[in-house]
């Protein structure tokens, strides 16, 4: 069985005061739904973050790493700086990482390759942009994507990848895919796995959608047999919004 996953994207919000009035009310929050539940805060914050959740069911995961050990990368946080203060998972390959700074397929598969150096689960993003849709290209796309980043790893490592299904479309725009959209991406990124790794593997691996996902539309999205959960952006940001959206399954 597969794993049910809401995971909150904080982005570049939050300073330490407002992440802990965040944490704050996401502890007053009741889960009643199976789901997993994940916060990445700013790298700034992880660390306190981490420490104030020690006793709760919320993971704490970092935004992006760079795929080196060490050394002269001014600026950047490395796999094992992260596993150092307790994180395991971290998300790679978003659309805002790949659009302003310049990642690409090839870096993040050096990058997934560190994480899974250091037994670090990884939530890897991807996704068509809206003039790929328009041109009827967004399976080629996301295909392309997930096989120049990942169909370079053995079947094992899919223990450790969670996948994340996010048209560049949909994210902060208030536009979201339809629950057909987004089953109709997961159930072929499903079989493009099944096709290279075979169905038991492609069976276990969670396929969280990500774009505009909110209280009102999460549980139409989540009710689609292939979609396993949600990344979430502007919603995380506040305790409520992001617990109905967790008790959405
Ligand atoms: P959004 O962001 O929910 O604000 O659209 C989603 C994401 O970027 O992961």
């Amino acid at each position: 069985m597969r794993k049910n996953i809401v995971a909150g994207n904080w982005k570049m919000n939050n300073d330490l005061a407002q992440t802990e009035e965040l944490i704050t009310e996401l502890k007053n929050q009741t889960k009643t739904s199976n789901a997993e539940v994940m916060i990445a805060p700013t790298f700034t914050n992880l660390w306190h973050s981490f420490e104030s959740l020690r006793q709760d069911d919320i993971e704490v995961v970092a935004q992006n790493m760079h795929f080196a050990e060490n050394g002269a990368y001014t600026g950047e946080i490395s796999a094992s700086m992260l596993k150092s203060i307790g994180i395991k998972t971290v998300i790679l390959g978003h659309s805002e990482r790949r659009a302003y700074f310049n990642e690409t397929d090839e870096s993040l598969a050096k990058k997934v390759d560190a994480a899974l150096a250091h037994k670090m689960r990884t939530i890897f993003c991807f996704g068509e942009e809206l003039a790929d849709r328009k041109a009827g290209n967004e399976e080629a796309v996301v295909g392309g994507q997930i096989k120049n980043a990942l169909f370079h790893l053995g079947a094992d490592a899919f223990k450790s990848i969670v996948l994340a299904y996010e048209p560049v479309w949909a994210i902060g725009t208030g536009e979201t895919a339809s629950p057909e959209q987004a089953q109709d991406m997961h159930a072929f990124i499903r079989k493009t796995l099944a096709d290279k790794y075979g169905k038991d593997v492609a069976d276990t691996v969670s396929i969280l959608y990500g774009g505009s996902v909110k209280p009102a539309n999460a549980q139409e999205i989540f009710s689609k047999p292939d979609v396993d959960g949600g990344l979430i952006g502007g919603a995380a940001l506040n305790a409520e919004d992001f617990y109905a959206i967790v008790n959405a399954f």
